[in-house]
């Protein structure tokens, strides 16, 4: 008697066995970095926010937890990733809890290797300002550097040998895998937290496919192509890149139309698009079109701006209508960035100012003045660069959208 009496008060204690719990909490292989997959299996539907934690494989309690890994409302996540910090402890469990505070889940006792937190190898630079190589700085002052620093002694083989992890399946990633691979290097993982690649470029197929073209870009959609100043025509070559990229796609697949990344023009404005202005509307009940709107300014309505706002206007603007400088910036991004940070804005150098800080610190903008501000840009640089980006002339896009024949091989 006595003993089936403590076999029951146990039982109460501990919470309900992992496996009868709503969501299934795993991790498919070895804990040897400092991040994992969790891999989250929904049995059940859960209400509300689910917190995911570590800590000891019989807590009953989310703030006994040693440490929190993320928080959910979406019961369709499959997988979570769990950066771990440098002292979880081994053997613990992940677990999963509701808004109440109720467990919900459990995972198998995981086994944290020892992690080794030796980033460099013997042959590495550093980057940082000690030895000259400012990663934020103008890249070619460190190609630069390195040239100087004779580094041609390395071993190759084992320098290729290097576990490279490139994060994220998006263009950055997929083309640094295709270069890395192709200068040799063997071994070479994308880690990806969706379940798809292409990242920004994303392409939806009304129809289920790329047979009929019916389709719409969801990401960046055009690549500008070329600009024009004072009537010449200069390729914007940053986005060249992009346009070698797919040539050497199209022979890596032997020119199989199946794979093939063909460009067609983007119309980025057209005369006959229509005009969309505070309900402005022609007798017809249609909105005008750009070109009648051009031929008839009484279908535009004009904000005017208040003295010190338009002095404001015409000081950035003397700034942003170099065309020295443009067709620099168009011809070689890098060069006009160096220069940028070297003769900056007003022989201000530096790239330290976001827009708004350099109109309001030296071109005496005031609070009534903000709305010369473009939107997004988060410096200055990045507000020029848009001003190449978006004056060009020509643009392109994929024929048909990309559509990724890969399967992701993702833990
Ligand atoms: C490195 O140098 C740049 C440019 O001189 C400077 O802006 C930055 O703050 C420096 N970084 C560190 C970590 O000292
Ligand atoms: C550009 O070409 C047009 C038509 O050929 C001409 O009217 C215009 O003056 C030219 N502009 C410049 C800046 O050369
Ligand atoms: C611009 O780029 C195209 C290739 O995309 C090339 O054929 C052309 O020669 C380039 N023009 C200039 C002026 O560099
Ligand atoms: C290209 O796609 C078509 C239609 O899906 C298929 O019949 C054909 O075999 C494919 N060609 C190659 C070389 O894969
Ligand atoms: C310009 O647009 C206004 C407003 O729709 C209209 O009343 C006027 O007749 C138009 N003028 C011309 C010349 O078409
Ligand atoms: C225009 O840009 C060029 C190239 O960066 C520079 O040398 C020149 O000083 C700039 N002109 C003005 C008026 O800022
Ligand atoms: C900003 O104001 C100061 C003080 O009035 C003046 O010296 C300076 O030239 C002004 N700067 C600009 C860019 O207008
Ligand atoms: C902003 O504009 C208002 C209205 O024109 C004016 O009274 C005020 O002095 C302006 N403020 C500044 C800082 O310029």
């Amino acid at each position: 008697m006595f003993w089936l009496s403590l076999a029951v008060l146990a039982s109460q204690a501990l919470p309900a066995s992992a496996s009868r719990l709503p969501l299934r909490l795993e991790t498919r292989s070895g804990l040897n970095s400092g991040l994992a997959n969790v891999h989250i299996t929904f049995n059940d539907l859960v209400d509300g926010v689910i917190t995911y934690s570590y800590g000891r494989c019989d807590e009953t309690r989310l703030n006994e937890a040693h440490h929190t890994l993320g928080r959910s409302s979406n019961t369709k996540e499959s997988r979570l990733v769990w950066v771990l910090p440098n002292d979880a402890r081994f053997d613990g469990c992940i677990s999963a809890w509701d808004q109440g505070g109720q467990l919900v889940g459990r995972s198998e006792p995981q086994r944290l290797s020892r992690r080794k937190l030796k980033r460099r190898g013997t042959n590495s630079i550093e980057m940082t300002n000690a030895t000259g190589i400012d990663a934020w700085g103008p890249w070619f002052d460190g190609v630069e550097l390195l040239k100087n620093k004779e580094i041609s002694a390395v071993d190759v083989e084992k320098a290729k040998s290097k576990e490279v992890a490139i994060v994220g399946a998006g263009m950055s990633g997929l083309m640094t895998y295709l270069v890395l691979h192709q200068a040799g290097f063997k071994n070479l993982n994308i880690v990806e937290a969706s379940q798809r690649l292409g990242g920004r470029v994303h392409t939806e197929y009304l129809s289920g496919g790329p047979f009929d073209y019916s389709y719409q870009e969801m990401g960046p959609m055009r690549f500008p192509e070329s600009i024009e100043y004072s009537n010449v025509t200069y390729n914007i070559t940053d986005h060249q890149m992009v346009f070698q990229l797919a040539r050497e796609m199209n022979a890596l697949n032997n020119y199989d139309k199946n794979f093939s990344v063909d460009f067609i023009p983007w119309i980025q404005s057209n005369p006959n698009g229509l005009y969309y202005h505070n309900g402005i509307k022609l007798d017809t009940g249609l909105p005008p079109t750009v070109a009648q709107t051009k031929a008839n300014t009484s279908l535009v309505i004009s904000y005017p701006m208040d003295p010190s706002t338009k002095t404001l206007s015409d000081k950035v603007d003397a700034i942003t209508s170099n065309e020295t400088f443009m067709i620099e910036l168009a011809s070689n991004t890098f060069k006009a960035h160096r220069d940028f940070l070297v003769n900056g804005l007003g022989g201000l150098g530096g790239d330290t100012w976001s827009e708004f800080a350099y109109m309001v610190n030296y071109l005496n903008a005031t609070l009534n003045d903000t709305d010369v501000l473009q939107g997004g840009a988060t410096s200055f640089w990045n507000a020029i660069y848009d001003n190449v980006y978006f004056g060009a002339t020509k643009w392109k896009t994929i024929d048909g959208g990309v559509h990724f024949t890969l399967t992701p091989i993702l833990d």
